[in-house]
């Protein structure tokens, strides 16, 4: 396995490939856990190199104190990568990846960008896509895999590729979770002991919605999912959005033909799960 910290010696390692040679990407923050290496297990079977990235991107957390408290573990990602056959590892520091300044460029998705994680968490989506059409431009991979269990920057990379122009397929890969459900997240290992072990109840409910949206309009819906975390002890409900997969606005009335999901962000003490199912 090659780790490369500098862009330039990655480019010239990736342009001495023949050009017949399939490129897959994964980009991640590290703290690597299995969801992370399921998107690699994919494009391993799929491509000749896999290439991933280990970069915690500061443009894109709209709190400092997330991105100061973000777990970094490169010595056990390194180990995880080796292990599962990881081609190339990139991870380059803050000033390779923004030598002009810690600055995120301005993406229109087409209206994307501005609901749920965009509502909350302002400047992320710019920041998301300012670092990853970087890393794009670096890798020039033919493929990149990117995990549903964060679907709505699943649908802002697929929008980034269509408005650059870049001839890169986008592939979703379905959410790794936990044997009680917890979708696995790198900020998992910072709950709190009685936090974790409240946490399966946002699967939980997201499963009963599920159930409830096949009799009851999505309006009950979303009230219901809001009632029960006002009664949760631990954890405080963000948002409940139950909305078309294309547009991500929340819908009032069902249309044929049209797919839907539930989506939910929560707070566990600190720490701020996200979580999604198919309806
Ligand atoms: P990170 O949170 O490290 O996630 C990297 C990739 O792993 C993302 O595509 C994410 O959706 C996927 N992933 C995380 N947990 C998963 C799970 N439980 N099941 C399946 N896939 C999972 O997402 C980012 O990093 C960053 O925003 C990034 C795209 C790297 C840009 O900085």
């Amino acid at each position: 396995m090659l780790v490369y910290a500098k862009n330039d010696s990655l480019q010239e390692k990736l342009t001495s490939y023949k050009s017949d040679i399939s490129v897959g990407f994964v980009p991640t923050m590290g703290a690597l856990h299995k969801g992370h290496l399921s998107l690699i297990a994919t494009a391993k079977k799929y491509n000749d190199i896999v290439v991933v990235s280990v970069f915690v991107n500061p443009t894109q957390f709209d709190k400092k104190e997330d991105l100061d408290n973000y777990p970094v573990t490169m010595d056990s990602d390194l180990a995880m990568l080796k292990e599962i056959g990881c081609d190339i590892v990139f991870a380059p520091t803050a000033n390779e990846m923004y030598a002009d300044g810690l600055k995120s460029e301005h993406f229109d998705f087409g209206g994307i960008e501005y609901e749920m994680e965009g509502a909350f968490r302002e400047g992320h989506f710019d920041g998301v896509g300012t670092v990853v059409k970087r890393l794009f431009e670096i890798v020039r991979p033919h493929n990149s895999y990117f995990g549903e269990k964060d679907f709505q920057q699943l649908q802002i990379i697929k929008a980034l590729v269509k408005v650059e122009q870049m001839n890169i397929r986008i592939i979703g890969c379905p959410i790794f979770r936990e044997s009680d459900g917890l979708a696995m997240s790198s900020r998992n290992a910072r709950l709190t002991k009685e936090h974790r072990k409240a946490a399966p109840f946002i699967r939980e409910t997201l499963l009963m919605a599920k159930k409830k949206f096949g009799t009851e309009n999505a309006l009950t819906v979303v009230e219901w999912v809001t009632d029960v975390f006002k009664k949760h002890p631990l954890l405080v409900l963000e948002y409940f959005s139950i909305a078309d997969e294309k547009t991500l606005k929340p819908i009032t009335q069902r249309v044929q033909n049209h797919d839907y999901r539930g989506f939910i962000a929560v707070m566990a003490g600190k720490i701020r799960l996200i979580d999604n199912i198919e309806l």
